[in-house]
């Protein structure tokens, strides 16, 4: 990761895009049109949460430790049985063609080079096979929008699983759009490149449930869709369904409560994120971060704990090591990076944070991520 600091500070060759990733929103706000950006940097309600998630992380503060020998590092972190080469991974994020042309393929592309799990969404705007071809052997989970028809939740399981993404996500704190008023005031759907071919409409037990194709009645695809993406009904008694249709590793995402993570581990997943959607649900619900460490008390033994909302530079990834989780996920920076320049503007995000957390990790005392510990913060 030395490689970013040494050219920059030479040459200044690399900055094409801010090494400061605080200014990429900005950059993407003068990029975009009014309706992209709003769908990528909005959230829930008047923001009131998403800007919780950055409070909560900022009010944690690490104390630095001296004289550790930290020469020698290792970012490596094993996760859901494997080794990964960074505790870091990109979180699903549905439907990128209405940043970029080249989309989920340049974003999964990014995260193979650089050697960072990707989580395709099920409302990717590219279908899943084509971005597993994309990824080569590279590690890639699939997250899971629990649809109300149990054959296209199926279809879903044995699509990914024939396709190689090796963990399942299920996201459970969007089984309804939350009030998000700049998606509401400036629409987002209209840039959405090619209907018919995304993941969701290219699923051929979706298309089982439509009167006419997606190309001759793309409007009434959509409306299915809104029905069936996913379902309020769900309870903690549907799990097992998941369980007989995958056998791989299941984390369940969007957790904030400790009942709702013991819950869990009672289920028998392999692993959690505790998240609250970047903020773009609950609006009001807390910093995700502050629900981090009660979670860990209750199931850190039982469950592997992942942490998004609010992942921004290398010390926050640092600061959810030290309260307990095993590994984050970073949303809309990455995406930032792809509306910039495509699959280059991705792995420049990844390279510019994880550098930042190797050199946090260091010069706060510690040469792996795994011993970090609440004892190095203060909040
Ligand atoms: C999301 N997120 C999300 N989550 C998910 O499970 N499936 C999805 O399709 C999406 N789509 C999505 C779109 C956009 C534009 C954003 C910003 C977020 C939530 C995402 O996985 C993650 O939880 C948050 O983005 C993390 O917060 P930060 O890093 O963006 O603050």
């Amino acid at each position: 990761q030395y490689e970013i600091y040494a050219t920059g500070l030479f040459s200044g060759a690399v900055p094409q895009l801010p090494t400061d990733l605080s200014q990429l929103e900005a950059a993407v706000a003068a990029h975009l049109a009014p309706g992209p950006y709003g769908y990528v940097a909005g959230s829930a309600g008047d923001g009131k949460t998403a800007a919780a998630n950055r409070r909560a992380l900022d009010r944690y503060e690490i104390v630095p430790r001296m004289l550790r020998d930290v020469g020698s590092r290792d970012l490596s972190t094993e996760l859901f049985g494997k080794k990964l080469s960074s505790p870091l991974a990109l979180a699903p994020i549905g439907v990128q063609s209405i940043v970029h042309p080249d989309a989920e393929t340049a974003a999964a592309k990014a995260a193979a080079a650089q050697q960072v799990p990707f989580v395709l969404s099920s409302a990717s705007s590219t279908p899943m096979e084509q971005v597993a071809e994309a990824m080569g052997d590279a590690e890639r989970w699939f997250q899971l929008y629990w649809p109300k028809d149990p054959e296209v939740t199926k279809s879903f399981l044995k699509r990914a699983k024939d396709s190689g993404y090796r963990v399942l996500v299920v996201t459970l704190d969007t089984f309804i759009l939350a009030w998000r008023p700049r998606d509401l005031d400036q629409a987002y759907l209209p840039f959405l490149r090619g209907v018919g071919t995304a993941n969701y409409f290219s699923d051929p037990a979706f298309q089982a449930g439509l009167d006419k194709p997606v190309e001759e009645d793309p409007q009434a695809a959509v409306g299915h869709f809104i029905q069936m993406f996913n379902d309020p009904t769900k309870t903690w008694e549907n799990l097992p369904f998941l369980r007989e249709n995958w056998d791989g590793p299941i984390v369940l995402k969007g957790i904030q409560h400790p009942d709702d993570a013991r819950l869990a581990a009672d289920a028998g997943m392999d692993g959690i994120v505790v998240s609250n959607h970047g903020g773009r649900q609950v609006n009001g619900a807390i910093g995700s971060v502050d629900a981090l460490p009660g979670i860990v008390d209750a199931v850190g033994d039982h469950l592997e704990i992942l942490f998004d909302s609010g992942i921004r530079t290398g010390d926050d990834i640092a600061k959810a090591l030290a309260l307990g989780a095993r590994g984050v996920l970073l949303g809309r920076p990455y995406v930032y990076g792809l509306a910039l320049d495509g699959q280059v503007g991705v792995e420049h995000v990844i390279r510019c944070i994880l550098a930042e957390f190797e050199l946090t990790l260091a010069l706060s005392g510690h040469s792996t991520p795994s011993s970090l510990t609440r004892s190095d913060l203060r909040g």
